[in-house]
C-alpha cells in the first residue's frame, strides 16, 4: 500500500486540501507533519465545505484516522474550535490523534508574531500572524511547551506563566509595547490544552504500525516547496520544511517507510505575504486570475497575487521533493484564455538561468522568458477522464508534466472532490 507524501509544489494554496479529502477515501491514516494554523486547506464533499486549518484533511472520512504529528505547531484554542465545528456539522473527531510533542502556539506567540512585523516595517514577510514563527523560535530554543506538558496540569499552567513573563518583559522594553489581557488569554490557551488531552497518542508509533500492518498512509503537506524555511525564497518563508523530505521527522518515522511524493501544482501561480514572484501579473490578466480562481486566502482574507506557471520553480520543487507523481489543480480556472503563458526560464541581464538561481540577491531580479501554448476556449469543469479534456488542454498539461519530468497523476477541473481525473 502507498505511504505516500503530498506537498505543495509551488507558495501555497495549490489545492493540497482537495487532493488530500479525496485521497482519504483510500488511505486508513492520514497525517499532518508540519505548519500550523497558516495554512488553510478548503475541502468540498457531500459532508459540506470545509476549511481546515489544522485537522488534517481526511477528517471526513469515518475509517481514517487523522493524525497531527510532532512536526506541527498547534494552537489548541483554534484546534478547539476546529474540533467543535466540525463535529457541529456531524463530522467526528473521534479518529483525531495528537502527538505529546507538538509543540503548542501561546498567546505571547501571536503578540509577538504582530510586534516582529510591525517593527520591520516595510521588510515585513507578510505573515499570517497565527504566531508560527515565534513557536517554532521557541522550539529551536528549547524553551517551548508542548502537548505532554499538559498531562500535568499545574505544572504546565506555571510553565505557561514564566514563559510568559519573560515575553512581557521582551516586548516592553524591545519593542515598546504594552499587551492586554495576555494572562487571562494564556489561561484560556491552556484550558484549550488541557481539553484536547483525549486526543494525545503515540503518534510516531501509531505511523509506524499502521505501515507495518501494510496501511495506506498519506501525508499532508502545508505551505509549499518555495515557503520552506531552508530552500525557499528566505526571509520570505514560513518557518519550518514542508519539502517531502520532513515527513518522516515530523511524525517520527524513517524516510525508507516513503515510496510516493505528489507535488500539487496549480495550473498557474499564486503567493499571499511578500517575497519575490518572478511571473506574477499586475495587469488585467493577473486579475483575471484571482477572479476566476476566487484567489483569495482561506486563512486570512488576503487576496493572492497571481501569475502564470512558473515551470523553473516546478522543476525546483520535482528536485527537492523528489516528485514520484504531479496533480495539477484548477485546470478550469484557465478555460477562458485564448493563449497560456508558462515561464521556462530566467533572465537577468545577459544571463539566462534554466535553473532556479540559488541566490536571493539574483532570483528577487530574474525576469521571466515566456513561451506561449495554445488556450482551449471550453468549459472543462465537466471532463473525468483525460481524452474528455480539449486537446489544447492535454498539450498543456503534457508540457508542464515533460518540463518538470515528473508524471502526471490527477487533474482538479473543480473544487469538488468528483471534478477530478485520475491519469
Ligand atoms: P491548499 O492550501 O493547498 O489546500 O489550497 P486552498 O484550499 O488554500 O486553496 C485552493 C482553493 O481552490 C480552494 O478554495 C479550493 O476549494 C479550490 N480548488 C481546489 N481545486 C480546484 C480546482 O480544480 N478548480 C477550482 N476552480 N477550484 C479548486
Ligand atoms: P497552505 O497550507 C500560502 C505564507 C504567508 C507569509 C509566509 C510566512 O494553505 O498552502 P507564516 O504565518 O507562516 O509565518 O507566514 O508564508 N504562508 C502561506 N501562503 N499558503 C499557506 O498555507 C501559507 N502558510 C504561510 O502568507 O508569506
Ligand atoms: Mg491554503
Amino acid at each position: 500500500m502507498p505511504v505516500r507524501v503530498i506537498v505543495g509544489s509551488q507558495w501555497g494554496d495549490e489545492g493540497k486540501g482537495k487532493v488530500v479529502d479525496l485521497l482519504a477515501a483510500e488511505a486508513d491514516v492520514v497525517v499532518r507533519f508540519q505548519g500550523g494554523n497558516n495554512a488553510g486547506h478548503t475541502i468540498e464533499n457531500v459532508r459540506g465545505k470545509f476549511a481546515l486549518h489544522l485537522v488534517p484533511s481526511g477528517i471526513c472520512n469515518p475509517c481514517t484516522m487523522a493524525v497531527i504529528g510532532n512536526g506541527v505547531v498547534v494552537d489548541p484554542a483554534v484546534l478547539r474550535s476546529e474540533i467543535d465545528e466540525l463535529e457541529g456539522k456531524g463530522v467526528s473527531a473521534a479518529n483525531l490523534r495528537i502527538s505529546g510533542s507538538a509543540h503548542l502556539i501561546m498567546p505571547y506567540h501571536l503578540m509577538l508574531d504582530g510586534v516582529v512585523e510591525a517593527a520591520l516595517g516595510k521588510d515585513q514577510i507578510g505573515t499570517t500572524k497565527r504566531g508560527i514563527g515565534p513557536a517554532y523560535s521557541d522550539k529551536a530554543e528549547r524553551v517551548g511547551v508542548r502537548m505532554q506538558d499538559a498531562m500535568d496540569p499545574e505544572g504546565f499552567r506555571a510553565k505557561v506563566h514564566r514563559i510568559m513573563e519573560g515575553k512581557l518583559n521582551l516586548v516592553r522594553r524591545v519593542y515598546g509595547h504594552e499587551p492586554v489581557g495576555l494572562r487571562e488569554e494564556c489561561d484560556r490557551y491552556v484550558d484549550a490544552a488541557l481539553g484536547l488531552r483525549p486526543y494525545v497518542d503515540d503518534t510516531s508509533l501509531l505511523v509506524w504500525q499502521a505501515i507495518r500492518q501494510g496501511k495506506s498512509v498519506l501525508f499532508e503537506g502545508a505551505q509549499g516547496t518555495m515557503l520552506d524555511l531552508d530552500h525557499g525564497t528566505y526571509p520570505f518563508v514560513t518557518s519550518s520544511n514542508p519539502l517531502a523530505a520532513y515527513a518522516g521527522v515530523g511524525v517520527g518515522i524513517g524516510p525508507t517507510y516513503i515510496n510516493e511524493v505528489w507535488g500539487i501544482c496549480k495550473a498557474y501561480t499564486t503567493r499571499v505575504g511578500e517575497g519575490p514572484f518572478p511571473t506574477e501579473l499586475f495587469d488585467e490578466v493577473g486579475d483575471k486570475l484571482r477572479e476566476i480562481g476566487r484567489e483569495f486566502g482561506t486563512t486570512t482574507g488576503r487576496s493572492r497575487r497571481c501569475g502564470w506557471l512558473d515551470l523553473v520553480a516546478l522543476r525546483y520543487a520535482a528536485r527537492l521533493n523528489g516528485l514520484t507523481g504531479l496533480a495539477v489543480t484548477k485546470l478550469d480556472v484557465l478555460n477562458d484564455f485564448e493563449e497560456i503563458r508558462v515561464c521556462c526560464s530566467y533572465r537577468l541581464g545577459d544571463t539566462l538561468y534554466p535553473e532556479l538561481p540559488p541566490y536571493q540577491a539574483v532570483f528577487s531580479r530574474v525576469e521571466p522568458v515566456y513561451e506561449t501554448l495554445a488556450g482551449w476556449n471550453e468549459d472543462i469543469s465537466e471532463a473525468r477522464t483525460f481524452p474528455e479534456l480539449p486537446a489544447a488542454a492535454q498539450a498543456y498539461l503534457t508540457f508542464i508534466s515533460s518540463f518538470a519530468e515528473v508524471p502526471l497523476a490527477l487533474v482538479s477541473v473543480g473544487p469538488r472532490r468528483d471534478q477530478t481525473i485520475r491519469v
